[in-house]
């Protein structure tokens, strides 16, 4: 594992943004795992402004994203498919075509689940996979329990998920209370993970997941066995090690 040690969360963006550049000019028809949240905002940013000055090229990439809400249309702005569109895809050249994301308005969850496995292969894998890092632990939608659970599957929502999400929603009823996510096993079988973190709140868990003892209890701590791994956290993330 291999960790860039970053000043502030500017500069871990453009150093992330940097390596997904880097993977997408050396192979320009490369697979992407993509992830939302707060931490990737900023490198989504720049990704966009260098494609904007003709740096970069994304017509022949293919992303495949970490999750998305069970329930959500792609029109609703909490949705994963919004966020990403919002974030990157409309500003970029990328094929809409080629960008995917678990159906959340796919009822049968084994469907949405195998569907979306079946993605996955049939895209060839994943070249980078792009991760937050959950307060917990969590990576994507895996949420510690007492097994790694392998591959894309249907999640019941905690109630303190539900709770914290509850101030994006009308109402307390229409918060999602399940999300599809790939599984450990999507995870490791990517080429290269890529892990941005930022900010104090989370050099706890950094120091746990990647220091600690590999348990599904901190489902990122597994990240330790995947043999091309690099953490760009700023020194806040990584003031506990
Ligand atoms: C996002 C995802 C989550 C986040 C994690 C960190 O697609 O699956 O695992 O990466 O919750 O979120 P932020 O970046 O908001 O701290």
């Amino acid at each position: 594992m291999k960790i860039i040690k970053t000043k502030d969360y500017q500069d871990m963006s453009r150093k992330a943004a940097n390596l997904i550049s880097a993977q997408i000019m050396m192979k320009p028809e490369c697979v992407l795992g993509l992830a939302t949240g707060s931490t990737p905002v900023g490198l989504y940013r720049q990704l966009v402004e260098w494609y904007q000055k003709g740096d970069l090229d994304f017509s022949k990439v293919t992303s495949v994203n970490l999750d998305e809400y069970k329930g959500l249309t792609r029109e609703n702005e909490q949705s994963y498919y919004y966020f990403m569109n919002d974030n990157l895809f409309q500003h970029v050249n990328i094929d809409k075509k080629r960008t995917h994301l678990p159906d959340g308005m796919e009822p049968d969850s084994d469907k949405a689940c195998t569907d979306y496995n079946g993605i996955i292969e049939a895209v060839g894998g994943i070249d980078l996979q792009l991760l937050g890092l959950g307060h917990n632990g969590h990576i994507g939608f895996n949420e510690p329990c007492d097994h790694f659970e392998l591959g894309t599957h249907c999640v019941d929502l905690t109630e303190s998920t539900i709770q914290a999400n509850r101030r994006f929603f009308e109402s307390y009823e229409a918060v999602p209370r399940q999300a599809y996510t790939m599984g450990i096993g999507n995870i490791m079988k990517a080429r290269k993970i890529l892990v941005v973190v930022s900010g104090e709140d989370k050099a706890e868990i950094v120091k746990k997941a990647f220091f600690g003892p590999v348990t599904p209890q901190v489902p990122a701590s597994i990240l330790q066995l995947h043999p091309d791994v690099c953490v760009v956290a700023d020194e806040a993330a990584l003031s506990g090690i």
